[in-house]
């Protein structure tokens, strides 16, 4: 037998508890209780029109552990907003914060869970290629619940976080294994009543996540490969089925699950090209996030795949964009027009209003890119170069026909 060792090797202390299916919110207080019991509220002004706020006010009042509660978060939460939350979760004591949202509620809390316990402003602790961050104590960071009520960012599972900062015109990224919520109380009703365009958009995040992370060559592995392929077949299947019936209860179960395995995959391993793409334009153009992903991933696959043909071919059948009987070549060619339909399936391009950039926009996002976002470029095949991505930020906003 040879002894020559294989290029694969990683660590992986996956996720923190998870606890998931139809109706587990209510199991909130007793597993809350094993973690804290002080516990932070964050969460969006949408959802207290859905009842959903006053709903988790009372089943954590009801057992003495609310201690305070910002209902306020932003779309694209900024570093002031972390910085204020920060204060007022250290103000009332808190010793856990509990997100319910989306991604941006999760992220915001992630990040004052940093920023409660830590000195100075949260900028300064962000790790964006080129940044020099403050060190982060991992005792001191408060634990993290996580109650997604959208099927795709995956932030209950991962180690990311990203806020916006509106002076500097970028996002950063504040990632440590210490942030990863210690419970992600996943409740597939939660969904149930998400807006069209916010389902497919988030559905797409997740997708995304699974193709960045299969592509990603220097952090791919056996486990962030299982769940990318699960993450990518899952949304394939199950989002125009939501899409068509949003009642269809299995089918948004079954997203819930494609955005854990999604989130799982770029928290095992990385995000590619298209993320590093997106963070800029979305903090330059305030864009939401999967509709960007939407524009740029079938630009990138399209000059992605002739790197990466046997990669590109086994993400094209999962999505059950191939059949058996073509080439590998043909599969992993025909995955990106195969996306770009996708896109039009689920009504993503209907709801897309393209902004008119100038050149000098496209310039300034490709720098944007190399400027923080350039370790997601390193880690795929081909290594795009400055004019290349400029090129790909013209593709993705170009009008199409
Ligand atoms: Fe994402």
């Amino acid at each position: 037998m040879s002894k020559k060792r294989t290029n694969i090797a990683f660590d992986q202390q996956w996720s923190g508890k998870i606890v998931f299916g139809a109706g587990k919110l209510d199991c909130l207080p007793d597993e809350a209780k094993t973690i804290c019991q002080r516990i932070f509220f964050v969460t969006t002004p949408q959802l207290s029109s859905l009842g959903l706020t006053e709903r988790v006010s009372r089943i954590l009042k009801s057992d003495n552990l609310l201690v305070g509660c910002f209902e306020d978060v932003e779309p694209n939460p900024t570093c002031h907003q972390a910085d204020e939350l920060s204060a007022q979760v250290r103000q009332a004591q808190a010793n856990c914060i509990l997100a319910v949202g989306g991604g941006s509620a999760i992220d915001i809390a992630k990040v004052a869970a940093v920023g409660a316990t830590h000195k100075g402003r949260i900028w300064d602790y962000m790790t964006y290629t080129g940044a020099n961050p403050q060190p982060i104590c991992p005792d001191a960071v408060l634990p993290i619940i996580a109650v997604p009520t959208t099927a795709g960012t995956g932030s209950e599972v991962s180690m990311g976080a990203i806020i916006d900062n509106p002076e500097l015109g970028m996002k950063g990224p504040l990632l440590s294994r210490y942030i990863i919520p210690k419970l992600a109380l996943i409740d597939p009703e939660l969904t149930y009543t998400l807006p069209a365009k916010v389902t497919a958009a988030s559905g797409f995040d997740a997708m995304t996540h699974g193709i960045e992370a299969f592509l990603n060559v220097e952090r791919q592995n056996y486990a962030s490969d299982m769940f990318a392929l699960e993450a990518v077949r899952l949304v394939a299947d199950n989002l125009p089925r939501v899409m068509a019936n949003p009642n269809d209860c299995l089918a948004r179960e079954r997203l819930c699950w494609a955005a854990y395995a999604g989130g799982m995959s770029i928290a095992i391993g990385n995000a590619g090209p298209a993320h590093a793409m997106a963070m800029p334009a979305g903090a330059r153009l305030h864009l939401s996030h999967g509709l960007l992903l939407s524009r740029i991933q079938p630009v990138v696959l399209a000059h992605s795949w002739e790197a990466q043909p046997q990669r590109c071919a086994v993400l094209a059948e999962a999505a059950g964009a191939a059949s058996g009987k073509k080439s590998e070549r043909d599969k992993a060619r025909g995955f990106a027009p195969w996306l770009r339909e996708f896109v039009q399936q689920i009504g993503l391009a209907d709801e897309w209003e393209l902004p008119a950039l100038d050149e000098a926009t496209f310039s300034t996002l490709a720098n944007d890119v190399f400027e923080y976002m350039a370790r997601p470029i390193r880690q795929h095949r081909p290594v795009f170069t400055r004019s290349q991505i400029r090129g790909m930020f013209e593709e993705s906003f170009a009008d199409e026909e």
